[in-house]
């Protein structure tokens, strides 16, 4: 068995790949997923080169089936697990009228469905882990778009505001467990996902997916008597008119 291990859902690139690294080098082992099984198959690779324990799944998480299967081969693999990261999600941009039934069932099945299914089939591993060292943790990316509701993204929006309920229930309901449950909200990150607005946004401007995997390690280092169900990474560089995005 791992002295320390984590799953981390989307961890084939940007922000998950880089949290994956960061508790990599923590001196987790790590599972990785994804859907797409070339590139998650590199990235474990290079993870693997880097000295880090990482075991690759792949996994569509539209599918309850496959993430079920995904924490059960966690367990297998590691036979513990100290730290969920609900990380796997998309965004689509759309006209509050022209919105599709099946990009709005894609969103919500993959921002907030495959997270309520993962953190189920987690917590009885995630409350072992309390239990021995107080530490238990989940992080579940949410976005500042929850908070902002921008508009142009009214589905992607609303689906990251349930991550962030969905996320405060988790940490009422896990409290004295030894887990903790922490909602990040970050503005943009330079990754995949925002190659769409890197015109007007240079990456350089936007928050760096390390950032994100530095905000996961800092939630590590606290003490067990702390907890923090939110925080909000906004842009240093963003505008007045810009709501941290
Ligand atoms: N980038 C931002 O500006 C930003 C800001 C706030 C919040 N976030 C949130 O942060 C999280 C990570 O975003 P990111 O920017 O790192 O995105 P990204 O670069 O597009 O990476 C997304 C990850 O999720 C995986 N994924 C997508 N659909 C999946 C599915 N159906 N089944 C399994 N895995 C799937 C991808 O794997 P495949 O490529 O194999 O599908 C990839 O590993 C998301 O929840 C996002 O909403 C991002």
């Amino acid at each position: 068995m791992a002295e320390r291990a984590a799953l981390i859902t989307g961890g084939s690139g940007g922000i998950g790949l880089a949290i994956a690294r960061r508790l990599g080098e923590r001196g987790y082992a790590l599972t990785i997923s994804g859907r797409q099984e070339e590139k998650l198959l590199s990235t474990a690779e290079g993870l693997a080169n880097e000295d880090l324990k990482v075991e690759a799944v792949v996994a569509d998480v539209t599918s309850e089936e496959a993430v079920v299967d995904l924490v059960a081969e966690h367990k297998r693999q590691w036979g513990r697990l100290d730290c969920l990261v609900n990380n796997a999600g998309i965004g689509i941009g759309q006209a509050i009228d022209g919105v599709q039934s099946k990009h709005f069932d894609r969103q919500v099945a993959i921002n907030l469905r495959a997270l309520v299914i993962a953190t189920r089939e987690s917590v009885p591993m995630l409350k072992e882990a309390g239990a021995e060292h107080g530490k238990g943790l989940i992080v579940n990316l949410a976005s500042i778009a929850g908070i902002q509701s921008p508009a142009w993204l009214s589905v992607y929006a609303a689906t990251k505001a349930a991550v962030l309920s969905y996320s405060r229930s988790s940490q009422k309901e896990l409290a004295g467990s030894g887990v903790c449950c922490t909602a990040i909200a970050p503005g943009f990150v330079a990754t995949e996902m925002t190659e769409f607005v890197q015109g007007e946004v240079p990456p350089e401007k936007m928050i760096q997916p390390e950032d994100i995997a530095e905000t996961v390690s800092f939630l590590l280092n606290l003490t067990p008597a702390c907890a923090i169900p939110e925080i909000v990474v906004s842009r240093s560089a963003a505008g007045p008119d810009s709501e941290g995005l």
